[in-house]
């Protein structure tokens, strides 16, 4: 019996673990050792129909946390843990004509694993509308399970794509309009966590026919300058500008917000990202209601594996297994969402007193 095997937007998959769009799945390459490795379905790195050129540096970098005189920083020490990534990278500058054979390639090869295609288009027009459901078509033609629209880049200089459209819930109703009047495969929609209607914009989106919400995209944040060199840890000429703050850093955050929407639309599939290492990031995740789990960082940094996890993902499968073997449970489903109900508002926790009314007076 196959305790990790999920169905998650109709889809099965042999186990809940998928890489996310970013370098692990960049290329064919990749990607069939992704596969080969175990894990259950890759989300491809965003694929667009705009130019992309990436800054004249770095593109990433891994920051560490020390013990002993403890600060966060990319320096290699002795005795650090891993913080988080931080990252500035753009989408895929491979063009669609030459992943359209790889992709085909890849299902082909693992016709059992989950194929989701990253895709990113602009918006507020109908050729941008028609870019959305040209890249759509493409990649289901080549034998994609689904789609995955990057509503969440948090580093796009144009104000009518990633991140900077994921507020507005006009724009994301047309483009769901268009994507699913072009393809009938299950559309996940990945949102930027960096906004204070999340809740909103995931119920605009299931509601214009989204199969599932993929969160968390990286935080928008600027990276560290060394007192020393008074330099940015990441820079190109001096300067930098916002970025994605990725890995262990945003586990809590992510988790808060996939209860956000887990409560707000208990009945909806969530894909969940933001932190993930091992089985117990994995297992929060689906306490709070997840069906699905993405992983980006963890995979870039380990050593030897071509930055795909091959490690990561035995220990991901194993853990997970020997965890429901020994709880007895036969599916992820057993336990999914267990978390949901004991997530209140601040004011129905108990105090030590009742002399508490939520920060309002008491009505004499
Ligand atoms: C270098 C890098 C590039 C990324 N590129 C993309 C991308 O093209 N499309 C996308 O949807 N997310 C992209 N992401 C975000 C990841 O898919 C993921 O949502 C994020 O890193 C959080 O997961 P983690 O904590 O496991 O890293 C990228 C992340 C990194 C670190």
């Amino acid at each position: 019996m196959n305790r990790l095997a999920t169905t998650f937007t109709g889809l099965e998959f042999e186990n809940p673990f998928v890489l996310a769009s970013a370098p692990p799945t960049e290329s064919k390459r990749k990607i069939l050792r992704a596969f080969e490795a175990g894990w259950g379905g890759v989300v491809t790195k965003t694929i667009g129909l705009h130019p992309v050129e990436n800054v004249a540096g770095p593109r990433t970098i891994f920051q560490r946390a020390s013990d002993e005189k403890p600060y966060v920083s990319r320096s290699k020490r002795a005795d650090t843990v891993s913080h988080s990534s931080w990252n500035w990278e753009l989408i895929s500058d491979q063009p669609l004509d030459l992943w359209l054979p790889d992709l085909e390639e890849i299902k082909s090869t693992y016709p059992d694993r989950m194929l989701i295609a990253s895709i990113m288009a602009g918006a507020g027009n109908e050729e941008e509308m028609e870019n959305w459901r040209k890249l759509a078509r493409a990649c289901v033609n080549v034998g994609c399970d689904a789609i995955e629209l990057n509503l969440s880049c948090p580093h796009m200089d144009r104000k009518d794509m990633g991140a900077n459209i994921a507020n507005d819930e006009d724009i994301i109703r047309s483009i769901l309009k268009a994507v699913t009047g072009a393809v009938s495969v299950p559309i996940w929609v990945k949102l930027t966590p960096s906004t204070s209607a999340l809740v909103d914009a995931a119920g605009a989106a299931y509601d214009a026919g989204a199969s599932a919400i993929s969160l968390c995209n990286t935080f928008p944040s600027l990276p560290l300058i060394d007192p020393e060199t008074l330099k940015f840890e990441v820079e190109v000429d001096g300067l930098v500008t916002s970025g994605g703050l990725g890995g262990l850093a945003i586990l809590h955050q992510a988790l808060q917000r996939v209860s956000d929407i887990s409560r707000a639309y208990p009945d909806k599939a969530i894909s969940g990202i933001g932190g993930i290492r091992g089985f117990r990031e994995a297992f929060n995740f689906i306490a709070h209601g997840a069906g699905n789990l993405q992983v980006c960082t963890a995979a870039m940094e380990e050593k030897g594996s071509g930055g795909v996890g091959v490690k990561l993902i035995q220990e991901l499968k194993d853990d997970l297994n020997e965890y429901m073997e020994r709880k007895g449970y036969s599916s992820i489903e057993e336990f999914r969402g267990i978390a949901r109900e004991r997530i209140v508002e601040h004011s129905q926790v108990r105090r030590k007193s009742d002399a508490y009314n939520g920060g309002y007076e008491i009505a004499s």
